[in-house]
């Protein structure tokens, strides 16, 4: 049995994952229990809620991965785990799990950057992608543009100021009652509307070309609502005390003829826009030829159209993970972890989760 193989943990967020990965880039097991159904019900994820549930489910989740993968634990040659950013009582279960493991194993335990490990999921799903490459990540927690310059060496460029680019889809989804998480609802309810109904301001900030800001778009649309509510009420005298933010009471045409699917689409093009013309701008101005999306709002389909467009007049390559691998998974943490591994950069037992962990932080 030649190769590397590394059995990783993911529990950062909502989802609790295990994999077992060959040699960076091929996925023997990928399990992920999701509690996405769990945290519906409040509209986000609860963290109280989340840490409890990846007690429950870790052990389960980390022994299907082995079986799975048709592996014992003798045969692993190390342990990886997400210790940062994330949630610290969902980091904390993973991280405790997997030193767990690692000690009574006797394997080597390895500390992985939950970004990384998005920007990793691309050398799974390109076998032949290399650094150096841009990457866009953005995802629920982060937006981040940045220079991959080699195997687990980044050069941060750009960054949002305020919002992360998933939080924004998700607030925007929750206020016109999509639910959570709102990122697929708004993609899915986006593809029967008209993106250029409405002009969403795409926000600039002064001195820094490749950062971003997302509070301003989604003001524009909680203010479009509101300024909505308050010509209904007006209309029909009755004033809604429902709070804005609820589930209902957003209308599937509101009174300009404008579509609830015409606002998500243009929502979603104002974000999509400034996301693919700064990337390829930054592309370009460090003359890289490749660029690769990474974290779940990468599997939007506007995104990836907007991208491929883009690129393609720039002549640059686009890479993006199949959208199992965007969202979060332990097979990208095992995939960044290889590279960790092969540079010798082990953890020890004092491992602990880092909530705020920066990128190429250690
Ligand atoms: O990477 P991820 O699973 O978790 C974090 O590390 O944050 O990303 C989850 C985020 C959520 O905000 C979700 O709404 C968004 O990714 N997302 C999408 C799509 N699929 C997931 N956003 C837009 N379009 C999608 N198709
Ligand atoms: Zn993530």
């Amino acid at each position: 049995m030649k190769g590397t193989y590394i059995l990783a943990i993911e529990s950062s967020c909502d989802e609790t994952a295990a994999a077992v990965v060959k040699d960076g880039r091929e996925v023997l097991s990928n399990v992920i229990s999701s509690q996405i159904a769990l945290h519906t019900l409040y509209g986000g994820v609860v963290p109280e809620i989340a840490s409890r549930k990846h007690v429950e489910k870790i052990t389960p989740v980390v022994t299907e991965a082995l079986k799975i993968a048709k592996m014992t634990i003798d045969e692993i040659d190390a342990v990886a785990v997400t210790y940062g950013p994330g949630l610290v009582g969902p980091l904390l279960v993973g991280v405790s799990a997997a030193k767990a493991i690692a000690y009574a194993a006797k394997k080597p335990l390895i500390g992985v950057h939950h970004i990384e490990g998005h920007v990793s999921a691309n050398y799974i799903s390109h076998p032949e992608l290399e650094p150096p490459f841009m990457c866009l990540i953005v995802s629920g927690g982060h937006t981040h543009m940045v220079e991959v310059a080699d195997y687990g060496e980044y050069r941060i460029l750009g960054r949002t100021h305020d919002d992360a680019a998933g939080e924004a889809f998700d607030k925007v989804a929750r206020a016109i009652g999509l639910g959570y998480p709102g990122g697929p609802k708004i993609d899915k309810l986006a593809k029967e509307g008209n993106p250029h109904a409405i002009s969403f301001p795409r926000a600039h900030i002064d001195g820094s070309p490749y950062d971003f800001s997302f509070s301003g778009v989604k003001s524009a649309v909680l203010n479009y609502l509101n300024i909505e509510k308050m010509k209904t009420e007006h209309a029909t005298g009755i004033t809604s005390i429902a709070p804005q933010n609820g589930t209902e009471g957003c209308p599937d045409v509101f009174s300009d003829g404008i579509t609830k699917a015409d606002l998500a689409a243009s929502f979603q093009e104002a974000v999509v826009d400034v996301l693919a013309t700064r990337t390829v701008a930054a592309a370009k101005q460090l003359g890289t030829t490749k660029v690769a999306l990474a974290g779940g709002v990468a599997s939007n389909s506007a995104l990836r159209r907007k991208m491929a467009e883009v690129c393609e007049e720039n002549g640059i390559r686009l890479y993006y993970p199949e959208p199992i691998l965007c969202t979060d998974n332990a097979a990208m943490i095992g995939s960044a972890a290889y590279y960790e591994y092969i540079k010798g950069r082990t953890a020890d037992l004092s491992l602990n989760a880092v909530p705020s962990l920066k990128l190429g932080e250690r």
